[in-house]
């Protein structure tokens, strides 16, 4: 049997980097598939722009391999690297024409003269932006001078896009048209691509792959749909998307039978065996996302006959949002966010009134530990 492997664009090994005593990023293991787009995500001092720039040749790991395209990279300028980068804030030459700061890195690299002309005016197709060769820096908008900012890294065709929260300071509509086109980008170049960003949806919606971080930790490894739906701490649970919060014990636990909790206000639930066990007794945190629980009219609370959770509460408020409605639902004193499909149903739940509240044990998530502590 012949093994089909994909080739591996970027390697880190055991990568570790201090300041001080401080250890920012421990122990880095990733693998990045040629063409792949992996995000770096995570809150703020994570250690996602550490990584970067030391896949960058900005700064040295203290302990660990970085190997790109097969070479080991520890000790290579960064110059040698064959990146494109874009940052955050933009990084355009302000007294170089549109033309000038995308030719630049091909300048650089002593590309003849008519080979530039050509390669400029193609990438400045790619971003949309034909016509805009000619002005400076301040003559374009945000989002203008962003895509200016990609087209210049790709011009030099690099083995690798190194990308820094590029669109964190767009405006929101703005972003999300950049996010697209981002994306479109990437697929039809092919480009191999890292993306650091805090912002989940945007980790979500652009990679193959997805790397949460939290405090220079590497959290979980895995697609956007596997990130979402098989959490591997609480802490992506809870960092990725929103969720609600009860606590409580678990009361008996099984592979089997599943998980019955009892929450700290006297609510009996079933969870789904999903991979973790758990000892009877023992202290946890059970989140459910808000778009899993239904509103019903049923009456009663707790296990239901064929095995949902269901709960009485009342509406403390109800928002309408567009394409969903978002309601604050009061079970004793947790306030239980609840999001449901816009429709005509939305219309007849009013501030104040009694719902039952339903959702499956397979949308339950328990995590140990920290059951009865203060989260903030
Ligand atoms: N040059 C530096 N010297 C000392 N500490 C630094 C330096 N650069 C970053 N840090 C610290 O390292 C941590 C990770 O920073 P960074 O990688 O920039 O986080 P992120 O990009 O995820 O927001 C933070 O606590 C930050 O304060
Ligand atoms: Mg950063």
């Amino acid at each position: 049997m012949i093994l089909v492997s994909k080739m591996i664009d970027v390697e880190l090994k055991g990568v570790q980097k201090k300041f001080g005593s401080n250890v920012v990023v421990e122990n880095f293991n990733l693998q990045v598939e040629q063409g792949e787009c992996v995000s770096f995500l995570g809150p703020s001092g994570c250690g996602k722009t550490t990584t970067l720039n030391m896949i960058a040749g900005f700064l040295e790991p203290d302990q660990g391999e970085l190997i790109i395209k097969g070479k080991k990279m520890n000790g290579v300028p960064s110059n040698k690297r064959e990146l494109g980068m874009v940052f955050q804030t933009y990084s355009l030459f302000p007294h170089m024409t549109v033309f000038e700061n995308v030719a630049y890195g091909l300048k650089l690299r002593k590309t003849p003269k008519t080979e530039i002309q050509e390669r400029v005016k193609k990438v400045l197709e790619l971003v949309k932006l034909p016509h805009v060769s000619d002005r400076y820096p301040k003559q374009l908008s945000g989002g203008q001078r962003q895509r200016i900012a990609i087209a210049r890294a790709l011009v030099t065709e690099p083995s690798l896009l190194l990308l820094d929260e590029p669109l964190s300071n767009l405006d929101a509509k703005l972003r999300e048209e950049l996010r697209d086109e981002l994306k479109r980008l990437q697929q039809e170049i092919g480009v191999t691509t890292i993306f650091v960003t805090h912002d989940q949806e945007e980790a979500m919606y652009l990679s193959n792959r997805i790397v949460v971080l939290d405090h220079g930790k590497v959290e979980q490894i895995g697609s956007p749909w596997d990130i979402y739906n098989l959490p591997a701490s609480e802490f992506v649970h809870t960092f990725i998307g929103k969720s609600n919060r009860l606590n409580g014990t678990v009361i008996s636990a099984s592979e089997r039978d599943g998980i019955v909790l009892r929450t700290n206000e006297g609510l009996a639930l079933r969870a789904s065996f999903k991979g973790r066990t758990f000892q009877s007794g023992e202290a946890v945190s059970i989140y459910v996302r808000p778009e899993k629980i239904a509103f019903s009219t049923g009456t009663g609370g707790g296990l239901q006959a064929e095995g949902r959770n269901e709960a009485q509460g009342r509406i403390g408020q109800i928002s309408f949002l567009g394409s969903y409605a978002e309601s604050e639902v009061l079970l004793g004193n947790t306030v239980i966010h609840v999001r449901m499909p816009s429709d005509s149903q939305n219309r007849i739940w009013t501030a104040g009134d009694t719902v039952n509240l339903q959702w499956k044990p397979e949308d339950v998530f328990v995590f140990p530990g920290k059951g009865n502590e203060a989260h903030g």
